[in-house]
């Protein structure tokens, strides 16, 4: 379950992660007590954290992606490279947290499934890297007129 990476792009990556770890600080789940973060780079090269926000009406929690995109789109960015994604259970150990099937969606309207990354990381040293087709095949679009 891996992809090779770029060299070149290993002093991003490890950036995003370590920005996604610093996001997850802010993660608000007093009820799953996992917590998520993560970091959005912008075609500008803008970077847009995110971290997972609950809510007592279950439906209305927000993951740690969607966080990041609805803040970078809200703020005039609507093209995207790569995101990093960090989660765990509060107190615990980083484990590899996958974008659910939302957010996924979510990615498919602003970003190219042929090149947009998807990074999910347990530490700089040890991710995955997946581009948006491998992780939603067959995704739905309309076309913008
Ligand atoms: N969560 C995310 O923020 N991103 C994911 O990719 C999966 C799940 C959050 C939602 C909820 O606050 C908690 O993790 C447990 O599902």
């Amino acid at each position: 379950m891996s992809q090779k990476i770029e060299k070149k792009n290993d002093g991003e990556v490890r950036k995003l992660i370590e920005m996604a770890i610093e996001a997850r600080k802010n993660s608000y789940s007093p009820y799953s007590h996992f917590q998520v973060g993560a970091c959005l780079q912008g075609k500008s090269g803008n970077l847009y954290m995110g971290c997972n926000i609950e809510n007592a009406g279950y439906s209305a929690t927000n993951c740690a992606e969607r966080t990041a995109f609805f803040k970078a789109v809200s703020q005039g960015e609507n093209k995207f490279k790569r995101i990093a994604v960090v989660g765990g259970k509060k107190g615990q150990e980083l484990e590899f947290c996958p974008p659910c099937g939302i957010c996924r969606q979510v990615m498919q309207e602003f970003c190219n499934p042929e090149e947009f990354e998807i990074i999910i990381a347990v530490s700089v040293e040890k991710y995955e890297i997946y581009l948006l087709k491998e992780l939603l095949p067959l995704g739905f679009t309309l076309n913008k007129s």
